[in-house]
């Protein structure tokens, strides 16, 4: 070996050292030859240049290190390929980096503006990013984690970025051997409430249900959390791992198949954690208003939602209608009926989404705008928040197993009042207000009407109670069955000092085989609350308007929706109980009335029920109605928003009764003046003024005045404009009545049971 010689190669080894110590950055006045490459510092990824299987084209692109099986997760030059070695990765003047070849065509570039004059640097990141900075201040130039090609990498973020205006979103080869832009993409999809999609083209395939923004989700079984970002800068979904020493990714595949592949060393292979589209899975595979469920591993079923039949005679799969024989679902005594597990129906096509509502909130914003088809309630991380309803057709609708959005799909009443009366089905575990109100209260009362015939059956054996199971009752599988023994022993005998209400007809003690047992309600009944100068701070305005709108269902559900007219004709605030969680339940039916038919009212000679709830036509002439009860409402809706009686006097006006009061500060335009001052924080001077109102039209003399219950909870729940009260009835009060004197209702409540009578007719 000459001296020459030497001196050349000692030299190319000295000029090719900078490119081995930094292994991961390329400084601009560095290129990358085909043969080179850059690898990351942990030695996770390397950047350089590729073929794909069965193909001579090379490619400049990203691969794992670790993974023995060449997977490439990013290309520059997807659709323009070069077809010999000399391709070159530099960073040009305007510090771009730029691709090249040995004829200097320009085959891929970062095309990023690069403002003043110092150079940029490009680093390889161990999460497989290839990012270019300016060399001084460090600020992010281009990143390749914004110009994804198939793969999903943890932190890969897809969707818009709103201060670049870069949206991102993965796009399959074409093929295994060409990685070309193919034809199929996953994207968010920003139209309606956002969503993630899988297109061919611009056909959907697959779509991911849409998820609440900003409330991460864990996703255990795919060993990472699922993350939606809406914020400012940005839109966006992205996966983080659960455990970062594993390797995985979600990929596009040029089939179409979108899947999560895992790397299993010990294998050497990737195995597939997930995949879709399958069977039910296809975008839109039943139709509109109906739901796909798997049957088998190869084959699924489409069912009408609640209200919806087949379009065509077969089953589901063709979309479904409404019923031909559905009665109007606009202010029509429509309700909702719940289906549970499901994957949200597409939200491109007006889906509304608002994370401060409530459950209650989201229900009467659905049943107040009657183009709103759904509502499901974003119940994440027990927050009970977050409201998505839906204003058209309802379409992709699946079934899971064991998880998934419960959808509340509007119905028209004869629907809601069936699945209302199966309460199983379709119907979830816990609907609030109404539901609890009416299982507790219809079961109750059909079960008192039971015991009462068996009750007048035994007695004229002269068989007693004592020791004897409630056989008729025992078929309703959901009551305990109590024995008299034990309720003697529980109430020590009836003693009095175990009683807890007091009532005026009769001796609780004489009635030994008439009887009715309560739930226990641990909160009592609503009169120790609004009434209690302690208590009443507990009921702020907003549980206030939850309490009216289930006491107005709960009388509704009575005199409308249940198969039996139902006139209660003692309702008072101490026959609303309240629940653990506050939600009241209507109890003690004992001067309860059942019309028959469409038979409207009744007439009764024995006027029984409480002062200052009973309407003037009960009062005077023994007449009830459903109006009758309507009156009753309209008192308790003024007491809950004024925190006082009825029969209280007031000091300025000792004459004026509570409606009284009501109306005339309604006359002076000072209505507000009534609400209750424990009501400290703020409320809606609208929506109260409008519950004012509504108790005014509730209690006027003439009862075609008064409007039904079913007017009264549309009234409620919508914002149309409200007819003018007249003077209301019982304005003053009457110098011979004594409004403390109670003739009826009586309740006795004895520890955990609560006893009353009911009246034998
Ligand atoms: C490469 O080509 C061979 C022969 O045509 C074929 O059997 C093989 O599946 C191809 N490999 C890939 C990855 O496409
Ligand atoms: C490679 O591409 C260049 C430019 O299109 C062309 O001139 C050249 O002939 C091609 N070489 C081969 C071997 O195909
Ligand atoms: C570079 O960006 C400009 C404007 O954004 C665009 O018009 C141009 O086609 C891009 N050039 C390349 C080579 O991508
Ligand atoms: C560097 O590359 C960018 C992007 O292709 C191009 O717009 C720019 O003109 C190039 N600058 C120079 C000095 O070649
Ligand atoms: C993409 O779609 C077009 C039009 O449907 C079709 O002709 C082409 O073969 C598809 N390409 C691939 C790679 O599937
Ligand atoms: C989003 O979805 C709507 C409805 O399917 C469609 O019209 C629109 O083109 C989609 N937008 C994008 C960016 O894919
Ligand atoms: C690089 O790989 C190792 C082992 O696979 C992993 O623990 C580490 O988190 C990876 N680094 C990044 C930044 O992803
Ligand atoms: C019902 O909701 C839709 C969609 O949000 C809206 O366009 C429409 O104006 C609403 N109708 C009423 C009466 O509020």
């Amino acid at each position: 070996m000459d001296a020459e010689k030497l001196v050349t190669s000692m030299f190319l080894i000295i000029l090719s050292f900078p490119l081995c110590i930094s292994l991961d950055t390329l400084t601009s006045d560095q290129s990358i030859k085909d043969g080179q490459s850059l690898i990351s510092k942990e030695n996770n990824f390397t950047l350089g240049f590729f073929s794909p299987s069965n193909s001579s084209y090379r490619y400049l692109g990203i691969w794992y290190v670790k993974v023995t099986k060449q997977t490439v997760v990013w290309v520059a030059n997807r659709n323009d390929p070069i077809n010999d070695s000399t391709g070159v990765l530099s960073i040009n003047q305007s510090g771009n980096l730029v691709l090249r070849d040995s004829h200097n065509r320009l085959l891929w570039s970062t095309n990023v503006s690069v403002q003043g004059t110092t150079s940029s640097v490009a680093q390889l990141q161990d999460s497989g990013n290839l990012v270019l900075v300016q060399d001084n201040n460090k600020m992010l130039l281009w990143q390749s984690f914004d110009y994804p090609t198939d793969p999903l990498l943890p932190e890969i973020k897809i969707g818009l970025n709103r201060i670049t205006g870069v949206n991102s979103f993965l796009t399959s080869w074409k093929s295994q051997d060409d990685p070309g832009i193919g034809n199929y993409s996953f994207k968010l999809n920003l139209t309606g409430f956002p969503q993630l999609l899988l297109y061919e083209g611009s056909t959907p395939h697959y779509r991911a249900s849409p998820r609440p923004w900003n409330t991460p989700v864990a996703e255990p079984s795919l060993g990472f959390t699922s993350n939606f970002v809406n914020n400012e800068d940005e839109i966006s979904y992205f996966s983080s791992l659960d455990d970062p020493s594993i390797i995985t990714r979600c990929v596009v595949d040029s089939s179409g198949l979108l899947q999560q592949l895992t790397w299993n060393d010990g294998d050497r292979q990737w195995k597939q954690v997930w995949s879709t589209p399958k069977l039910c899975d296809n975008y839109g595979n039943c139709g509109a208003y109906s739901i796909c469920i798997v049957d088998s591993t190869t084959r699924f079923a489409c069912t009408c939602l609640p209200g919806y039949e087949p379009k065509s005679l077969r089953d589901g799969s063709e979309g479904c209608v409404r019923k031909k024989l559905g009665l109007s679902m606009c202010g029509n005594g429509e309700g909702f009926v719940k289906v549970a597990h499901l994957k949200a129906p597409d939200t491109f096509d007006a889906a509304w989404m608002d994370m401060s509502m409530s459950s209650l909130e989201c229900e009467l914003a659905c049943l107040r705008n009657c183009s709103c088809t759904a509502f499901i309630n974003y119940n994440t991380n027990g927050k009970g928040f977050g409201c998505l309803s839906f204003y058209g057709e309802l379409i992709d609708i699946l079934e899971f197993t064991d998880y998934g959005w419960d959808l509340n799909v509007r119905v028209d009443a004869t629907e809601s009042a069936k699945y209302t009366r199966k309460s199983k089905g379709f119907l979830g575990k816990k609907r609030k207000l109404a539901i609890t109100i009416l299982s507790i209260a219809v079961p109750l009362f059909l079960v008192s009407l039971l015991a009462y015939m068996w009750l007048m059956k035994k007695r004229k054996t002269k068989d007693y109670l004592e020791g004897n199971e409630l056989e008729d009752s025992s078929r309703h599988s959901d009551l305990s069955i109590f024995y008299l023994s034990c309720i003697v022993a529980a109430t020590d005998n009836f003693s009095p000092t175990n009683k807890l209400g007091q009532g005026g007809f009769g001796s609780v003690f004489k009635e030994e085989e008439k009887m009715l047992i309560y739930e226990y309600m641990p909160n009592k009944s609503l009169d120790s609350f609004i009434f209690d100068h302690t208590r009443s701070s507990l009921l702020n305005w907003r549980k206030r308007f939850e309490i009216i709108i289930g006491i107005t269902r709960g009388i509704l559900y009575l005199h409308q929706d249940s198969r039996l007219r139902i006139i209660y004709r003692d309702l008072k605030t101490s026959n609303v109980l309240l629940d653990g969680e506050m939600n009241p339940k209507i109890s003690d039916f004992g001067i309860a009335r059942i019309i028959k038919g469409d038979q409207i009212q009744d007439k009764t000679t024995r006027v029984v029920g409480t002062y200052g709830y009973m309407s003037p036509e009960y009062v005077i002439f023994g007449k009830f109605s459903t109006k009758s009860d309507v009156f009753s409402f309209g008192v308790i809706l003024l007491e809950i928003v004024s925190g006082k009686k009825n029969t209280n006097s007031y000091q300025n006006h000792p004459s004026l009764t509570l409606i009284g009061h009501v109306w005339e500060l309604w006359r002076e335009d000072r209505a507000l003046d009534i609400v209750d001052s424990s009501i400290n924080e703020s409320f809606v001077s609208l929506e109260v003024l409008r519950c004012i109102q509504i108790g005014l039209l509730c209690v006027q003399e003439d009862a075609t005045d008064r409007p039904t219950m079913l007017a009264v909870l549309l009234m409620l729940s919508s914002e149309t404009t409200l007819p003018s009260p007249k003077q209301p009835a019982f304005i003053f009060r009457s110098a011979t009545n004594d409004f403390e004197s109670i003739i009826g209702g009586e309740l006795y409540s004895i520890n955990d049971v609560t006893i009353t009578k009911f009246e034998g007719r």
